[in-house]
């Protein structure tokens, strides 16, 4: 069964670089700074290894920054980009504001990487090398980074408001949003396997625990309350701060299952 899903996300990972980070028409290679950059793998994983020992969930972090790049306008390193003359930060975006993590490791691997080889290589390239890395280095599977992506020196606001999916979004609404990524539904559906590790607050995903109508009102968007009802069976900042609802290690997600349920 995991191997299953291990292969599985391994040919999906490949697809969703080769179809969201085509740039300039010239396509992604292998190998593509061996000789530009000789060192830049080994002081990517080095530092990785680093971020992930100090902090395990900064794993499951980096990798959701990848994927965040991606969804809005393609991997081209735009989520870096804070505001400066006519550009709006896809920082400040509903889903990443407060939420989304792992700028600082990213700026300090930039930082290396310009002191090895200068204006060489694109952080949308450092994105997806970290995410593959840090995936790894937490027991899930390695893929192969093809490289040469561009960086923008634009960012989308709205973009990430718009592309990136919500937690409260219906199935219809997460097919069609992959779909527009050029993403179908097998690749949601092994993609969304990424949150065997990682964290939530409780308000990205209490109003599927509870029967919590209030905050499904306004369906499809981000803004929910930051509530817990009442009369809840569960108490969530309980749940919390148990280890098991936040897993920092690929495991079977079924003992992931079976360690919250047989809590209560
Ligand atoms: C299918 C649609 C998806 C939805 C609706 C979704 C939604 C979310 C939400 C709401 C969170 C928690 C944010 C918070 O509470 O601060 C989250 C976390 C996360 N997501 Fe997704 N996501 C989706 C797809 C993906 C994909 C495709 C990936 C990776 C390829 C991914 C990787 C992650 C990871 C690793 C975390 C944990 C991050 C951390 O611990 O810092 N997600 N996602």
């Amino acid at each position: 069964m995991m191997n299953n899903i291990i292969t599985f996300l391994l040919v999906v990972i490949a697809l969703l670089q080769t179809k969201l980070s085509l740039c300039d028409n010239e396509p992604l290679v292998l190998r593509y700074y061996k000789e530009t950059c000789p060192l830049l793998e080994e002081i990517v994983h080095h530092q990785v290894e680093i971020a992930v020992l100090k902090e395990p969930r900064m794993a499951a972090s980096l990798l959701r920054l990848h994927f965040h790049d991606c969804f809005v306008l393609g991997c081209d390193g735009s989520v870096l980009l804070d505001d400066f003359e006519g550009v709006e930060s896809e920082k400040k975006a509903e889903p990443n504001l407060n939420s989304l993590r792992g700028y600082e490791v990213i700026d300090e691997i930039k930082y290396l990487v310009e002191e090895a080889c200068p204006c060489i290589v694109s952080c949308a390239d450092l994105l997806a090398i970290v995410a593959r890395d840090a995936v790894a280095l937490r027991g899930g599977p390695k893929w192969n980074v093809y490289l040469g992506r561009r960086d923008s020196m634009k960012a989308s606001l709205n973009g990430a408001n718009n592309f990136i999916p919500s937690p409260n979004s219906s199935l219809e609404t997460l097919i069609a949003n992959f779909q527009s990524q050029g993403l179908g539904i097998q690749e949601l559906v092994t993609l969304s396997g990424s949150h065997t590790i990682g964290k939530a607050k409780c308000k990205s995903f209490r109003q599927r625990i509870y029967d919590y109508k209030d905050s499904m009102s306004s369906s499809d968007n981000h803004r929910t309350k930051d509530r817990v009802p009442e009369d809840s069976r569960i108490n969530m900042s309980d749940i919390w701060k148990r280890r098991h609802i936040g897993p920092t290690r690929f495991h079977d997600p079924n003992k992931i299952r079976q360690s919250i349920f047989s809590q209560h």
